[in-house]
């Protein structure tokens, strides 16, 4: 049987307690379906690398992990280094070079799991959110000079290309159309943004003509944050800018319940290179140590590397597993309001792993 070979890069904080976690219902669960294994390649990149080395990751490490299958990756961010040499070190100079263009964030109100929201219940709050992964105001175009003195200017520039905007765009009407509501938002600024996003506006429209079973809207970003908390049954897929995407997917997991449920998929749709999967969580330090990470956007994540790697069942069973943890609040960890450890609910979803049919 061959593995699938899953680079394993933990990284820092929470990050080593939840991808111990994934990695453990991963195993549980190939030996449940049978037909396919891991073979997990662990990397020690992350600042105790940094501190070690001066730098996150060896300078082959790209070539190290490029013949992987997929990604499986925790968090970065130490209090003691800058959270952009850390970012950058590494996530990024991952997700850049491997051309993982579509970040896809799935949201959504998990079996026992209370919205922040008091009219939502479950179903009105089941999104997509497509984050454009490649360029746009993280593109890392801008600089800095005159350090230090009243002169000083310093500038981050929004880049985005033609090609890099339709194929994010076309990307998430694709999405839309293979969800049963076939509906999209495209966020957008472009009453301020007056260039760059006005053109996004205008490729909107273009690849629209495409997809002519698809309905879709445009929302102007802020708006949007009013649209998700008051109308959250009216929106299903959406695409936005990298930053636009990263603000409103934190809002997302928030109104789902906790960020510590949320899941992240950094995409290379044409598979030229290996694509990651991660929690959308940092690497939480207030909490790190302490064996109280929820470690279910993980085991989110992981649904979502199995499906890119073909194996559908095994995804939608990782998730009823899940879903029948959730369901018992005894099985809560602390950021849901319950008590429950990291180990706790992961001994949980591998024995629904084991019991499910
Ligand atoms: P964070 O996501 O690490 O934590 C925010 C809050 O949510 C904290 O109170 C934390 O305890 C809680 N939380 C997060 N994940 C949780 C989980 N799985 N279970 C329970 N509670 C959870 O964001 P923060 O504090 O802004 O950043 C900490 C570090 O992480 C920084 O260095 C930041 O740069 C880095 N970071 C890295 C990311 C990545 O690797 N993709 C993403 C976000 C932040
Ligand atoms: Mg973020």
């Amino acid at each position: 049987m061959k593995p699938y070979r899953i680079a394993a890069i933990p990284g820092d904080g929470i990050g080593q307690e939840v991808i111990a976690a994934g990695i453990a219902v991963l195993d549980a669960l190939a030996e449940r379906a049978g037909g396919f294994r891991f073979a997990f390649d662990r990397f020690d990149w992350g600042s105790d690398y940094y501190k070690a080395h001066g730098v996150m990751m060896p300078a082959d490490g790209l070539a190290q992990i490029k013949d992987h299958d997929a990604i499986f990756f925790g968090a970065v961010g130490a209090p003691d280094v800058p959270d952009h040499i850390t970012l950058w070190g590494l996530r990024l100079a991952i997700c850049q070079p491997f051309d993982q263009y579509a970040n896809v964030r799935p949201t959504r109100i998990l079996p026992g799991i209370t919205s922040p929201l008091r009219h939502v219940t479950g179903p009105e709050l089941d999104w997509v959110i497509v984050r454009e992964n490649s360029e746009g105001e993280y593109a890392g175009v801008g600089g800095r000079v005159h350090q230090g003195h009243d002169n000083e200017v310093a500038t981050d520039v929004s880049m985005m290309t033609r090609s890099g905007v339709t194929r994010i765009i076309r990307y998430a009407f694709e999405l839309a159309r293979s969800r049963p509501r076939k509906r999209l938002t495209v966020v957008t600024k472009s009453n301020a943004q007056r260039h760059a996003m006005v053109m996004w506006d205008e490729i909107a429209a273009e690849v629209a003509r495409d997809f002519p079973d698809v309905t879709w809207d445009k929302m102007l970003v802020d708006a949007m944050t009013m649209r998700m908390t008051m109308k959250p049954q009216s929106l299903d897929t959406i695409v936005a800018t990298n930053l636009h995407a990263d603000i409103l997917s934190d809002l997302a997991a928030a109104l789902a319940g906790s960020l510590g449920i949320a899941p992240t998929a950094n995409i290379n749709p044409e598979r030229r290179f290996p694509s990651m999967f991660e929690p959308i969580h940092g690497s939480a330090f207030d909490i790190a140590g302490k064996g109280i990470a929820n470690p279910v956007g993980t085991f989110w994540t992981a649904c979502q590397m199995l499906e890119h790697l073909g194996e559908k069942p095994a995804a939608d069973r990782l998730m009823r597993a899940v879903e029948r943890v959730t369901a018992d609040p005894a099985l809560h960890t602390p950021d849901l309001g319950g008590t429950a450890t990291t180990q706790a609910v992961t001994d949980a979803v591998i024995a629904a792993i084991r019991g499910d049919n």
